[in-house]
């Protein structure tokens, strides 16, 4: 993986639990590994089991040889506490499982991490109707939180919420009548859809943070740069695959390591507790754009997301929104 990270290696308190979606692979694998290599307990929540219990024994490889290299601030327990949870979050009934699942479980919920996403979508719907990127990206995540919210405000101070968004966001596009890719179009301007979904994420950090002021949550989200990671995969075009190539080459990506410092620096050091609202890149605060910082619009996107998932979501959890 490369690279030292930049964040305070330090112990945790043991108890506390750390939720990763898409913790299986890239910026998600790393921040799992850390978040559990400094003593958390950590849940990787991914559609796949077979990658999932892959990656949870390369962690458990990795803990050793950091071990052995001597690396200060480590957990002294002989293996890393990371289990697999299932989670498809093109799906809201794999959603409602996990949260269902989750909360059965009675465990807390200290740092929920919203990394899992997407970039190549190819104009494909999910079974519940959405544009994938929209649904993958953005729409699941906010159920998952809408339903561990009571969850996370029951878990004692110092919860936070993380989003890997992107400095995509930037050329996000605001328009809610065309929130929602549409058959009619003759191309899925793939780009477009991945930046809005990345500016939503952007808009309901502020938005939450807002409603959740002087609450025991926290929500930050972040870009990690340009990292070197299978989610360029699905890159159809020789065009796209040919860009991916040459910066490549160039040696212009970060390892998933360096990718992730930012989420790990918002997920583990205590100095960042009660730090809410914030857009962050390279673990500093920086201006998003001037379009996901307008509070206005974030809260018609709050209004229209909450029509497009209410039948998702029973009364108590609206009313939770609502951050009373
Ligand atoms: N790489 C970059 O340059 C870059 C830049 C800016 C932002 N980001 C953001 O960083 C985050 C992590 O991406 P990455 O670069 O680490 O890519 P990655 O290596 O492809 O990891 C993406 C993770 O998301 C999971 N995922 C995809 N679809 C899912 C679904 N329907 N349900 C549950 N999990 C799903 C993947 O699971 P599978 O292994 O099963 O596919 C994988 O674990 C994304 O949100 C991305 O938008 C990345």
């Amino acid at each position: 993986m490369g690279g030292k990270p930049s964040f305070p290696v330090q112990p945790l308190p043991d108890d506390r639990i750390f939720v990763v979606t898409g913790g299986n692979a890239g910026i998600g694998y790393e921040m799992a590994k850390w978040c559990a290599m400094m003593g958390g307990k950590v849940v990787i929540a991914c559609r796949s089991e077979v990658r999932a219990r892959k990656a949870i024994e390369k962690m458990q490889e990795e803990f050793q040889s950091e071990k052995g290299k001597g690396t200060k601030g480590l957990t002294e327990n002989p293996k890393l506490a990371v289990e697999f949870m299932e989670l498809d979050l093109a799906s809201f009934t794999s959603v409602l499982k996990f949260c269902d699942e989750f909360r059965k479980s009675g465990r807390k919920l200290h740092v929920l991490c919203c990394n899992a996403g997407i970039c190549y979508s190819h104009g494909r719907k999910t079974e519940d109707g959405f544009e994938m990127m929209l649904q993958v990206n953005y729409l699941g995540h906010f159920v998952i939180i809408a339903k561990l919210l009571s969850t996370m405000r029951a878990s004692g101070q110092d919860c936070r919420v993380i989003f890997t968004s992107s400095i995509a966001h930037d050329s996000g596009i605001f328009d809610l009548n065309t929130l929602q890719y549409d058959e009619k179009f003759e191309k899925h301007p793939e780009l477009e859809y991945y930046s809005r979904s990345k500016l939503y994420q952007v808009m309901q950090t502020y938005e939450m943070a807002r409603r959740f002021k002087d609450s025991n949550i926290t929500f930050n989200s972040l870009h990690p740069g340009l990292v070197d990671t299978e989610i360029f995969n699905e890159a159809e075009s020789c065009f796209d695959r040919c860009c991916i190539g040459c910066v490549r080459k160039i040696g212009a990506m970060r390892t998933s390591l360096e990718g992730a410092t930012t989420g790990i620096e918002l997920a583990t050091n205590p100095k960042q507790k009660g730090v809410s609202g914030y857009y962050w890149v390279d673990c500093k605060q920086t201006m998003s754009s001037s379009t996901s910082r307008d509070a206005e619009r974030q809260k018609e996107l709050w209004d229209k997301t909450l029509e497009l998932i209410q039948q998702y979501l029973t009364d108590a959890e609206k009313t939770g929104l609502e951050g009373k």
